[in-house]
């Protein structure tokens, strides 16, 4: 018998998305809305972060665009107080934002490796800091970061400096979830594997990467945004209540080994 209520259910909840303006940020942001959560989308690129707002928007749903670096320690602060400030609380945070270029370790600038550390991995610690104290004084909340299979499991060239971010992510999740669970706070991440969004975008081209992918992907198929982005629904649910310091493989089978 059906209770009434989606699964899932996120009504009342205020989370934020980083790097929401596209991909799996935008796909993330656009199914906590659907769930019932008011979701702030952040995003370093205005036009995007305004745009996946508007789009939730014409689903009738509750959404607030905002600009900032997440890298940047002032500007992640600023955003959460001014979240806290308009709405009242923060429930869920989903750490998505991220970088990928590509170099050979040995010529690899200090700048690129310093770059994408901060990203991906800084962030990280930057929004759960500034989130977990808000969490903590309002009695709970929920974390879930966006590794990779890449961090944990199926190492990639020329991306030596992502590898080590993701597996910092990896590690961080479950410190985080060790602290944080005395405040009633779940930290949690889910490690996709290869998904088409424009992060992907220039590999998909080639159709030997292609190719290489079907056969070491179990289900045979990349998966999409909005695959990544029902497990991050579940994760940030009361439906996961018991959840916490868990990495969540959503990768067709790729990294099961
Ligand atoms: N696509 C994949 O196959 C895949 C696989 C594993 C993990 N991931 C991870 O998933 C996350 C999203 O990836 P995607 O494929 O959607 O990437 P994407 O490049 O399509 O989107 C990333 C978004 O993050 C934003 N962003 C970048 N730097 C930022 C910053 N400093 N502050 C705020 N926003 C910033 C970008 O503007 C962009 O909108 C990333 O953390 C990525 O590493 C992706």
């Amino acid at each position: 018998m059906s209770t009434g209520r989606e699964f899932a259910d996120l009504q009342g909840k205020c989370a934020l998305v980083t790097g929401a303006g596209r991909g799996i940020g935008r796909a993330i942001a656009l199914e906590l809305a659907r769930a019932g959560a008011r979701v702030v989308c952040n995003d370093i690129d205005p036009r995007t972060a305004t745009e996946t707002a508007a789009l939730i928007h014409l689903e009738g749903r509750e959404a607030l665009p905002y600009t900032a670096d997440v890298a940047d320690g002032e500007a992640v602060r600023r955003m959460v107080q001014e979240v806290v400030a308009a709405v009242g609380h923060l429930d869920v945070v989903v750490n998505n934002a991220g970088i990928e270029p590509s170099s050979p370790i040995l010529d690899m600038p200090e700048q690129m490796w310093d770059r994408t550390l901060s990203v991906n991995l800084r962030a990280v610690f930057l929004t759960s800091q500034a989130a977990g104290r808000v969490m903590r004084d309002q009695g709970g909340g929920v974390i879930i970061n966006v590794a990779s299979i890449a961090g944990v499991r199926t190492p990639l060239a020329l991306r030596a400096h992502y590898c080590a971010s993701k597996a910092g992510v990896y590690g961080f999740t479950k410190a985080c979830a060790l602290e944080f669970a005395a405040y009633n706070i779940r930290v949690n991440c889910v490690c996709p594997g290869v998904i088409v969004t424009p992060m992907t975008a220039r590999a998909r081209r080639d159709p030997d990467i292609m190719a290489r992918w079907q056969r070491e992907i179990p289900l045979g198929r990349l998966g999409t945004p909005e695959e990544v982005a029902k497990v991050v629904r579940f994760l940030a649910s009361d439906e996961a209540a018991y959840v916490t310091g868990q990495a969540y493989f959503v990768d067709g089978g790729k990294a099961m080994h």
